[in-house]
């Protein structure tokens, strides 16, 4: 067995004295060590080495709550209505009366308390058949909460009716619970020879003072236990989606593409109608998609809801034949919150028509799901387009490629899709665990949304889930478990 230290060999020393089992405070007393956390800790390493024996009690303090202050100031609702009650005639009892002298919160729960104490409601009136005993009782429970208006009183000095009696109601009293914890000595504490507890001379600190003499060579050392538990300190971090999304933007930035955002409010002709999204598509309706009160309509420039109207009904300005039917620029004017971060680029494109560019973005989207494993019903995404005059699927391909094996996943695959703004369209895969996992979508916007936006160059275009690609790095199978504020949690999630 080790040798005990200085600290548990006082504190041994002193719960040999003791006849009673010592708690923490009469410990520090006795020691006048000033942290409790030297007592606890010497008393529980002889704890552990079966010298002392440690007793828990469990002890339940009662104090006033925020009602109970105020029942100790305006007095108690049942009893200054037995009060209300004895200073009017019977006749004079009614509902209607009490509603009237008591405010509305009190009213109600008042008559309540009152009937439990055996006032009864007849034709509309208060009865008291037994007002002294009501009286009495209130009586007795004024004078609990009096008794405790001062200091708080450990339950077991309290009346244990009354005490449950007002742990029922709202705020009148609160428990603390809490636990004391008492040291004495075992038997193998009592046995040990006098000598194993004579304090020795230590050094615990090893000082620049201290190597410099010579004293140092004939003293003892402070024994350090290397494997002893210690606490894992928690740094700051960047929350790991947070980190993800920045490696993303460096990967982006680093292949020669620039930055872009947007607002998270768009209309449904930005949104949708822009890119040649059927008005009439589900994806629109409510169940999808949340709609705002407030803005309900966004401005839109005419030229743009004209140039709209005719694409989709007879594929104005380009060579398609459109969707037909009849486009709704009212529909185009409503607010909603973006379900895709692809309303950004084309913007983008809208913005500058003539020029080529090669842009991304990570941002928030929204979609009415229901949250589960899988889904959120606000998720990011990662959105990216080139345009230019040679783009073309190969190139998109290979950026997509690019991309995921900079992030560290090499094996990516795609498969035809369906988009209803692109042509061809695609769907990225990439090898995880042997298993391939869905990621996005991409494609070559079709020219019923390039060319209304002035442009005849192709446009590369994807959207790819950032949670999914996040679960896949970080390990996780719940996506939930990226937005719930655990540090514990987080603080072990990989540096990425
Ligand atoms: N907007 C699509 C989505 O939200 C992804 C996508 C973007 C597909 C660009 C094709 C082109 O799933």
């Amino acid at each position: 067995m080790k040798a005990l230290d200085n600290r548990e060999k006082r504190i041994m020393a002193i719960l040999r004295d003791s006849t009673i089992p010592l708690g923490v405070s009469s410990l520090s007393e006795e020691t006048g060590w000033t942290d409790q956390a030297h007592v606890v800790g010497a008393a529980m390493g002889l704890t552990d080495r079966g010298l002392a024996s440690l007793s828990e009690e469990e002890s339940v303090l009662v104090k006033l709550g925020v009602e109970g202050h105020k029942a100790a100031r305006d007095g108690l609702l049942e009893m200054r209505m037995l009060e209300w009650l004895q200073s009017r005639d019977p006749q004079n009892r009614s509902m209607a009366a009490i509603s009237e002298d008591f405010d509305k919160t009190e009213a109600g729960a008042g008559v309540g308390i009152l009937r439990s104490m055996g006032v009864r409601i007849v034709g509309g009136r208060l009865e008291a058949p037994d007002m002294q005993g009501a009286l009495s009782e209130a009586e007795r429970r004024t004078a609990f909460i009096m008794a405790l208006s001062d200091s708080p009183i450990p339950a077991n000095e309290l009346d244990e009716r009354l005490t449950s009696h007002f742990a029922k109601r709202r705020g009148l009293i609160e428990l603390e619970r809490s636990v004391s914890r008492s040291w004495s000595a075992t038997e193998k504490g009592l046995s040990l020879g006098a000598e194993e507890l004579i304090e020795i001379d230590q050094i615990n600190e090893i000082t620049p003072d201290l190597l410099q003499g010579d004293a140092w060579r004939t003293k003892e050392f402070k024994p350090f236990d290397i494997h002893a538990p210690a606490p894992i300190p928690l740094g700051g971090r960047p929350h790991p989606l947070q980190s993800l999304i920045d490696r993303i933007r460096a990967v982006f930035l680093e292949m020669g593409f620039s930055e872009i955002s947007g607002n998270f409010v768009q209309s449904a002709g930005w949104n949708m109608d822009a890119l040649f999204i059927p008005q009439d598509h589900p994806a629109r309706t409510m169940q999808d998609t949340f709609y705002l009160e407030d803005p309900a309509k966004m401005e839109i420039e005419s030229s743009r809801l004209e140039q709209w109207e005719g694409t989709h009904e007879r594929g104005m300005g380009t060579t398609s034949s459109g969707w037909g039917g009849n486009f709704d620029k009212d529909e185009s004017r409503r607010g909603l919150l973006r379900t895709h971060t692809t309303v950004n680029t084309v913007r983008h494109i809208a913005e500058n028509p003539s020029s080529p560019s090669r842009v991304f973005g990570v941002g928030r989207v929204f979609r009415q799901e229901t949250i589960d494993r899988t889904h959120l019903p606000e998720f990011h995404q990662i959105e990216g387009i080139i345009h230019e005059e040679s783009a073309s699927l190969p190139m998109l391909i290979t950026t997509l490629r690019t991309f995921y094996s900079k992030m560290g996943y090499s094996d990516v695959r795609v498969r035809p899709a369906y988009f209803p703004y692109t042509e061809p369209s695609i769907e990225v895969e990439i090898l995880w665990r042997g298993k391939w996992l869905e990621l996005g979508g991409a494609g070559i916007f079709r020219p019923e949304v390039t060319q209304p936006l002035g442009t005849d160059w192709p446009v590369c275009a994807w959207g790819m889930g950032l949670e999914r690609l996040a679960m896949l790095i970080l390990g996780l199978d719940d996506i939930r478990e990226l937005y719930q504020p655990d540090l514990m949690v987080l603080s072990k999630m990989p540096i990425l």
